[in-house]
C-alpha cells in the first residue's frame, strides 16, 4: 500500500486548517487592538493606565494601556493592573527603555476569537501583551517577550461562572504562537503565568451548561412530515462518507 507523504501532509493541513485560521484571526485582532489601545495614550505618562475604546464593530471589548519604564517594571512590578498582579522581577526582551502593557478583556467576543472545542468558558478571555513604547503611533508592532523571573504574574478573574457539578475548572493560556497550556486554578478564581498571552478559566465538557432558567418543554414530535430532520442527518452522513472516501483514496493512491 503506497502511502503518499504529500497526501498525508494534505490531510494534516485539512485537519489543522480550522486551528490555523483561528490563530490568524486572533493575531489580526491583536494587531488591531494594539493600534486602538496606543491611540488612547494621549498624554504619555508612565505608570497610569489609559482605558481605550475598541473599534465600533467590536463593542463589548475592553482595552487599556499602561506605559512603564522597563527598570520600574523589574524593580517594582505593578501592584494591580486590572485583573493582573505583576510581581517584581518581570523582564521584557529585547530590551526597550519603556514598554506598553496592553490589556484586553474580550468579554462576549471571547469564543469568537478563541474557540476551544470540548471546553466551556467560565470567564472572559483576558489578554496581556507587551510592546515597545518608543513610538506611540506605531502600528503592526511585534510583541516583546516578557518573562517573570521570580514570582509568577497572577490573574484574578472577577466574575467566574460557578463550576458545573462534577467538572474541574482549569486555567487556559493561549500563547502568541497558538499553543494552548492548561494549569490549575488557584483559590477558585486565580491563574498564574510566567509569560504574556491570553487567559481564561474553562471546564472540559461535551455537554452544554444547564440553562439557568427553566426551558419550556420541547414541542411534541410531529408524526406527519416529521422525516425532514432525519433526512438532513442522512444527507449529512452521505456527504461525510464521500469526503472520507476521497481522503482514503488520496492516502492509498
Ligand atoms: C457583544 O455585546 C455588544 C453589546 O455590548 C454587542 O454590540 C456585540 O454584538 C456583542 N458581540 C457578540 C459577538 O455577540
Ligand atoms: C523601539 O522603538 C524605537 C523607535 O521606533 C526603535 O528605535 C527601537 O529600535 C525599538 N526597540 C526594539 C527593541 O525593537
Amino acid at each position: 500500500m503506497g502511502l503518499h507523504i504529500r497526501s498525508l501532509a494534505m490531510l494534516v493541513i485539512l485537519v489543522r486548517w480550522p486551528m490555523i485560521e483561528a490563530q490568524t484571526r486572533a493575531r489580526a485582532l491583536d494587531v488591531l487592538l494594539q493600534d486602538y489601545t496606543f491611540r488612547a495614550i494621549d498624554r504619555p505618562k508612565t505608570g497610569i493606565p489609559y482605558d481605550a475604546s475598541p473599534p465600533s464593530n467590536l463593542t463589548g471589548i475592553q482595552l487599556s494601556a499602561l506605559r512603564l519604564r522597563s527598570g520600574s517594571l523589574f524593580t517594582r512590578g505593578v501592584h494591580m493592573y486590572k485583573e493582573f498582579a505583576i510581581p517584581i522581577g518581570v523582564i521584557g526582551y529585547p530590551y526597550v527603555e519603556r514598554l506598553v502593557l496592553v490589556y484586553q478583556d474580550l468579554a462576549n467576543w471571547s469564543t469568537t476569537y478563541y474557540s476551544l472545542p470540548g471546553y466551556l468558558y467560565l470567564a472572559p478571555i483576558l489578554g496581556l501583551l507587551a510592546y515597545n513604547a518608543s513610538s506611540l503611533s506605531a502600528k503592526n508592532l511585534q510583541e516583546l517577550e516578557i518573562h517573570a523571573s521570580e514570582e509568577p504574574i497572577s490573574i484574578e478573574f472577577t466574575q467566574v461562572q460557578p463550576v458545573p457539578a462534577g467538572l474541574v475548572a482549569r486555567c487556559v493560556r493561549f500563547t502568541l504562537t497558538g499553543q494552548i497550556h492548561f494549569t490549575n486554578v488557584e483559590s477558585g478564581n486565580k491563574c498564574e503565568t510566567y509569560e504574556q498571552g491570553h487567559f481564561s478559566i474553562v471546564v472540559e465538557s461535551t455537554t452544554p451548561l444547564p440553562a439557568p432558567v427553566q426551558q419550556p418543554p420541547p414541542p411534541p414530535p410531529r408524526h406527519q412530515g416529521g422525516g425532514n430532520g432525519s433526512g438532513v442527518i442522512i444527507v449529512g452522513s452521505v456527504v461525510g462518507g464521500v469526503a472520507l472516501l476521497v481522503l482514503l483514496a488520496l492516502l492509498c493512491e
